[in-house]
């Protein structure tokens, strides 16, 4: 088998802490060159993992022969320029969410990869963790009958940092909801298969005193009738686990720690009978734990295995980056929500 040949760019984040580990784990991928804006730096990330080439320019490592796919995790506002240049350079792209500062620059990132005959993906991991593919598989087989509503939050503590580019709106375009909310309303697209149409969101600065919001709180009408919230929190301790919670005619599936760098967690379905006629005492022993088995692995190693078979096989593109567009047109919704006073319509 082909090894797929990556560069990666800004590789000394989340690219050290998980994604660069997690290629180390592939049989499918060769890391040929890291890029970072330090050169000390740049160097000691290629020793860390036996990486051919170091570069402190991302240009330098776009036009490196061997590099066949760029995986872009450098911060937000960095993003547009340097996808558009992999695009310019032929490189299939894998590009960290949230996929740009805002939906006109994800666009014309679209637009050149479009021209340039390249495929781009978005970096939406939660969507490997083998407790969320389930989830998919039970909502989308009807098991729980239909869907009325559903629910993510996801938080991390993040505290006041002089300078972080997170906490700076032009850096960042945003807090809570850019960071985290975005993987939760992808999440929630993706498993029920159905998108946002009508969005309202109350946001805020409520402990910290950066710019950006430090927690979001969402609501959408999804296109199949269901209702879904999101919670986004950059002021909720690390060790508080996340929730992905949904409720049908038949029954309910509650995940805890799904939403995570690491794949784990916990799970529980219940089924029920929907055909039973009105039950004035609301009896609940009719209650059916159903068992879930999955098997868990690295997700990072899981999303770029999967983008890799994109590139070099043809295989569908697991996450588009169109479905980035979509999300961020739920967050700019949710901004003008939280402006207006209003429910925004998509
Ligand atoms: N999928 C995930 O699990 C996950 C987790 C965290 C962050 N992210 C995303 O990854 C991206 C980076 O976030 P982070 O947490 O790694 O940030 P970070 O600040 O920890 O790391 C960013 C890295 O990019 C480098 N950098 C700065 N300017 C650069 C430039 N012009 N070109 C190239 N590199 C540059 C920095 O030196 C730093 O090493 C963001 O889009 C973020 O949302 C994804």
């Amino acid at each position: 088998m082909k090894k797929v040949r990556w560069g990666v760019i800004g590789a000394g984040g989340i690219a050290d802490r998980r994604t660069l580990p997690g290629m180390m784990l592939s049989e499918e991928a060769e890391l040929i060159a890291v890029m970072e804006i330090n050169e000390e730096f740049a160097e000691k990330l290629r020793v860390k993992y036996g990486a051919k080439r170091a570069y402190t320019d991302h240009k330098a490592l776009l036009a490196d022969p061997e590099v066949d796919v760029v995986y872009i995790a450098s911060p937000v506002n960095c993003h547009k320029e340097q996808a558009i240049d992999a695009a310019r350079a032929k490189k299939d792209i894998l590009l960290e969410k949230p996929i740009c500062l805002d939906i006109a620059d994800g666009e014309e990132v679209l637009k050149v990869c479009e021209e340039e005959g390249v495929k781009i993906a978005t970096g939406f991991l939660m969507r490997f963790h083998a407790i969320n593919a389930k989830i998919r598989e039970i909502i989308q087989s009807g098991q729980i009958g239909q869907l009325v509503s559903c629910r993510a939050q996801f938080s991390c503590w993040y505290p006041d940092i002089p300078g972080a580019w997170r906490q700076i709106r032009a850096l960042s375009g945003g807090g809570a909801l850019m960071d985290m909310g975005v993987h939760c309303i992808d999440l929630i697209q993706y498993i029920t298969g159905s998108k946002a149409k009508k969005v309202a969101s109350f946001s805020k600065t409520h402990t910290f005193s950066y710019e950006v919001e430090d927690q979001a709180s969402l609501m959408m009408e999804l296109e199949n009738g269901a209702v879904a919230y999101v919670e986004s929190n950059f002021n909720i301790p690390d060790a508080v686990p996340s929730k992905l919670e949904f409720y049908g005619t038949a029954g309910s599936i509650v995940a805890v720690g799904t939403l995570s760098q690491e794949e784990g967690g916990t799970i529980e379905v219940i089924a029920a009978d929907s055909s039973l006629g009105y039950d004035a005492q609301q009896t609940r022993n009719e209650v059916k734990k159903i068992d879930v088995e999955v098997e868990f692995g690295n997700m990072y190693t899981k999303e770029l295995d999967s983008f890799g078979r994109s590139h070099r096989d043809g295989a569908p593109i697991e996450v588009p980056a169109a479905d980035a567009i979509q999300a961020q047109k739920v967050i700019q919704a949710a901004y003008k929500s939280m402006e207006d006073g209003k429910f925004i319509e998509l």
